[in-house]
């Protein structure tokens, strides 16, 4: 059973296609092990207590400066023991020495296909408003692993969705993560477990 601690920002919408497809049979071998925010209003959180599994939140604002954050963010993921990190809308910066204590164990959710519209300052609504400025026809979402960088790590699984004519960033949102994100980040993650 490979453990799985879930690091959510927002919404949480991603953490709740995994649960689904955890309850659905179509995740295999996993077990959420915690969900963990720097976020106290993250309504994700309330998804995670409603599954009775631990929700946590580390915010950046209990402690005197970023290095005492990173440590207290880390030592919390530490105490999970955990086999696989998801980022389902994580806006934080993870810190470095958690990337080279869990490497290629921590895999994110990005929605564009990465390397368009990825990268420093490309987050949420904002990667949408980007692809309809530059009149893309086609985008979509991709599954990574998480390295030093920002988006550069191998790629896992990639799925394409069409921009349609009048699409605001908030519908091509909505599209991106139905037809996308919602069914990649779970198969991602089954593959993860079962290989
Ligand atoms: C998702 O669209 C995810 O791809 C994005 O944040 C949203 C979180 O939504 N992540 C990034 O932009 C990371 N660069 P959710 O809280 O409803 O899952």
């Amino acid at each position: 059973m490979l453990r799985v601690g879930v690091m959510v920002s927002g919404g949480g919408t991603n953490l709740q296609a995994i649960l689904d497809s955890l309850d659905a049979g179509r995740i295999t071998n996993v077990e959420i092990a915690v969900v963990i925010s720097n976020n106290p209003g993250a309504y994700a959180l309330e998804r995670a207590k409603g599954h009775g599994i631990d929700a946590v939140c580390i915010s950046p604002k209990e402690y005197p400066d970023r290095e005492a954050f990173n440590e207290a963010l880390v030592a919390k993921v530490d105490e999970y023991d955990l086999g696989l990190i998801v980022l389902a809308g994580f806006l934080v910066k993870i810190p470095q020495q958690m990337i080279d204590k869990y490497e290629n164990r921590i895999i994110n959710i990005h929605p564009s296909l990465i390397p368009s519209f990825c990268g420093v300052g490309f987050y949420g609504l904002k990667v949408h408003e980007a692809a309809l400025a530059r009149g893309v026809k086609i985008t979509g979402a991709t599954v990574h692993y998480v390295d030093g960088g920002m988006d550069t790590g191998p790629i896992i699984l990639q799925k394409a969705v069409e921009v349609k004519d009048g699409d605001t960033p908030k519908v091509l949102q909505q599209r991106v993560m139905e037809e996308a994100e919602w069914v990649i980040l779970p198969e991602a993650i089954d593959k993860i477990a079962n290989s």
